[in-house]
């Protein structure tokens, strides 16, 4: 098994959770819940002897096993920002995405520019009919070509795990042929969550953070924030048949509806609800527009959605949200609001830890960096909601 992303969701399996809720003068911004994918570990704390063993403990890793600290180098990729613009600024998203048009169908060759604006070539493999008997609940389906989001830390990371990636792995943006996170038919009968719907209804209405994310939003920034045009949300989560994850997205779900009827009465106009993730199955498609009025965009259509009036929700989402949307939205002064993990520093990590001969762990997925944390730090207003234990984690298996 992987170090990956599991010890880190371990971890914070037994976390308090610490959400904020952030609010500029002008308008609506950062932040909630922590990650599970990504855990804040402040700068130092990867390698210090404490974290070492409890990953030890936590992957079962021989004490003798030797360890490397490996540093990132974040300067030359900071510098290159500064220089030539954001990792994922609009320019180099939109000149992606016109690639990604070339691709999708049948892959072939493509050209794209690291941070220096130094151009790599490389290739994508045509998608391909998925054998039925090796993925059954993708039979039928073919591969996807997706775009690949490389965010600060992955560039800046000095171990070479670069290897193992396309020759463009060195770029903020690639591509990778993919099997579909979703599946081709329902993936759960929504008639079984009819008669859990009601109770987690309640508990989230009823539920403190509840209350005061509604008071927050009407009371303290209200007519001095950014008209809100729609909501945009990443990465909350299909509704799988597993005890936990299901509440968890569910609840996340009613909480976007709770920004959008906040808003509404707020601005007396009533924001779309769209939301990304790969793993919607028709069933969840038609769930989120029955029982939430939310329509689903494919990927990557909803990260071009972004722009000055757009709000966003993410939660521990598998991709860089949260410097996507701050960077892509840079010219125009950033989202107009952002529920997502807690940001409370500007993710530069000094270093983390390799136990020699085991495979590395995976990156945060969803990471901050200091376009982020400026964002959040310059702009905002920070509120602090705790224990949101009416939106369990995910168990890391
Ligand atoms: C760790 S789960 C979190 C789910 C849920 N928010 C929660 O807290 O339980 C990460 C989610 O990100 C989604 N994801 C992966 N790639 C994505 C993409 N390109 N756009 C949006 N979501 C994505 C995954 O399908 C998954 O549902």
């Amino acid at each position: 098994m992987p170090l990956a992303s599991s010890g880190l969701c371990g971890t914070l399996l037994t976390t308090r959770h610490v959400s904020s809720i952030l609010v500029s003068k002008h308008r609506i911004a950062p932040s909630t819940f922590r990650q599970h994918s990504s855990m804040y570990i402040p700068p130092g704390l990867m390698s210090s002897p404490v974290y070492i063993e409890f990953l030890r403990k936590r992957f079962n890793i021989p004490p003798e096993t030797k360890t490397h600290i490996w540093k990132f180098d974040y300067d030359p990729i900071l510098q290159a920002a500064d220089t030539h613009g954001p990792i994922f600024s609009k320019a180099r998203f939109d000149e992606a995405y016109a690639q990604y048009n070339k691709l999708k169908d049948h892959g072939g060759n493509y050209t794209m520019t690291d941070m220096w604006n130094k151009q790599h070539d490389d290739h994508a493999q045509p998608p391909f009919d998925i054998p039925g008997l090796l993925f059954g609940q993708h039979q039928g389906m073919r591969t996807k070509i997706n775009m690949v989001f490389n965010h600060l830390q992955f560039l800046a990371d000095q171990y070479p795990r670069h290897r193992y990636k396309s020759l463009t792995a060195k770029c903020p943006i690639g591509f990778l042929n993919e099997i579909p996170h979703k599946s081709a038919a329902d993936c759960f009968d929504a008639e079984t969550l009819n008669n859990a719907k009601p109770y987690w209804k309640t508990q989230w209405h009823q539920h403190p953070y509840h209350e005061a994310l509604v008071s927050f939003l009407m009371s303290s920034y209200g007519e001095k924030t950014a008209q809100v045009d729609q909501i945009v949300c990443f990465g909350l989560g299909n509704f799988e048949d597993n005890v936990d994850a299901r509440p968890r997205c569910y609840t996340q779900h009613l909480l976007a509806c709770t920004i959008r009827d906040a808003l509404a009465k707020l601005q007396w106009h009533k924001p779309a609800i769209y939301a990304q993730d790969p793993a919607y199955c028709p069933a969840g498609v038609r769930l989120l527009k029955q029982d939430f009025d939310i329509e689903v965009v494919d990927d990557p259509e909803g990260w071009r959605m972004l722009n000055s009036n757009t709000f966003v929700v993410s939660i521990s989402p598998m991709v860089p949200v949260r410097q996507f949307a701050v960077d892509y939205t840079a010219e125009a002064g950033g989202p107009a609001g952002m529920l997502c993990n807690g940001i409370v520093y500007d993710g530069l990590n000094e270093s983390w830890v390799e136990f020699v001969g085991h495979p590395p762990h995976d990156l945060e997925a969803d990471p901050a960096s200091p376009a982020v944390f400026e964002y959040a730090k310059e702009r905002c207003v920070e509120r602090n909601f705790r224990s949101m234990t009416v939106l369990p984690r995910v168990q890391c298996t």
